[in-house]
């Protein structure tokens, strides 16, 4: 029997061939989705404070209801399709009501209260005040970072803030301009900063390390660059860290950091900046007083390093656009100067 190559082609590479393709698609994509989630990005359910961790004790009790709720719900559907309408079996309807009573409302009913209950409880829990003698430290959200100081001192820095591990600490949280909200998954849930209120959360940490923050409110065009760090220390070093914010920024040690110091101090730098213990004072931008021991530059846009940091300072805004700082006239010669002084903060 003749067969039609051309037909048989056109089903090869058609509407056949394309689902074929479809499946192995979708199967990667959600690989590549799912490795996503584990890439180093904090999650929620992976606390290592307690008030993350009421929040994930909340997220699997409803993660292991709703499975309960929808195995049983099947295996219903399952018993009906199957048992049901086998032909010639013969329906004795029992109690209808007494089924649709229970399962319908009661069972539902037992469930929705025991959720509203503890997530009241955990909702108190976390609302609760660390008390008068926890360190407060205040944190305003700026489009696009986020400015830290300790109440009672002097000083700021900028998208990074401490806390002595296995105490609560106090945070307060104003918004200078837009609404932002202050998230730090492995921690905390999130509070929104709402321009004209101050608001109140805490952080606790079990084990000492670094948890990243994110802002978590759309902000406008850098709302992702808005991340900081919280690094859970011993109290010695929390204490250290309190310090070094009440005192001067280290002064210059080299010829070239002496340098970057005069250009900072006297050129544009100082119109936006502070750096404690010199002339410059700006308060537009991030106090830079000790922005060479930062985690990253313009919170979390690019590592802190000596090539970012010339990059950064000659045109942010191919850094990060739409920032409030503009490209900087600084002469090519003084630039290493200025990076090698800027490094030296620390
Ligand atoms: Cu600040 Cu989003």
């Amino acid at each position: 029997m003749p067969v039609d190559t051309r037909r048989d082609v056109r089903t090869r590479s058609g509407p056949g061939r394309r689902r074929r393709q479809v499946l192995p698609a979708v199967v990667l994509g959600g690989a590549l989705a799912l490795t996503g989630c584990s890439s180093g990005a904090p999650s929620a359910l992976d606390p290592a404070g307690s008030g993350a961790g009421r929040v994930a004790n909340l997220w699997w009790l409803l993660f292991w209801l709703s499975m309960a709720v929808f195995a049983e719900v099947m295996a219903v559907l399952a018993w009906a399709l199957l048992v049901r309408r086998r032909p010639g079996t013969r329906v004795r309807h029992g109690q209808p009501l007494r089924f649709v009573t229970v399962a319908g409302a009661g069972i539902p009913l037992v469930i929705l209260v025991t959720v509203y209950a503890v997530g009241l409880r955990d909702l108190a829990a976390l609302g609760d005040d660390p008390g008068p003698r926890a360190p407060t430290i205040e944190v305003t959200g700026h489009k696009w970072w986020w400015e830290v100081r300790v109440q009672g001192v002097d000083g700021a820095t900028a998208n990074e803030l401490h806390i002595p591990v296995g105490e609560k600490v106090r945070v307060r949280l104003r918004a200078a301009d837009v609404l932002h909200s202050f998230w730090v998954p492995q921690l905390m849930p999130k509070t929104d900063l709402i321009a004209g209120e101050v608001r109140e959360t805490w952080l606790h940490a079990d084990r000492a390390g670094s948890y990243r923050g994110q802002c978590a409110e759309y902000c406008g065009t850098q709302h992702a660059h808005m991340a900081f760090l919280v690094v859970a220390e011993p109290r010695k070093d929390f204490d250290a860290w309190v310090a070094r914010l009440a005192a001067p920024a280290p002064a210059p040690r080299t010829d070239a950091q002496r340098r970057g110091q005069e250009a900072f101090v006297q050129g544009t730098c100082a119109g936006c900046h502070a750096i404690r213990g010199t002339g410059a004072g700006g308060r537009i931008g991030p106090d830079l007083s000790d922005v060479g021991s930062r985690w990253s530059i313009g919170a979390g846009a690019v590592p802190n390093d000596g090539g970012h940091l010339g990059g950064w300072i000659a045109n942010s805004q191919t850094v990060k656009p739409g920032n409030y700082m503009p490209p900087q006239p600084v002469d090519a010669g003084r630039l290493p100067d200025l990076i090698a002084y800027l490094q030296s903060l620390k």
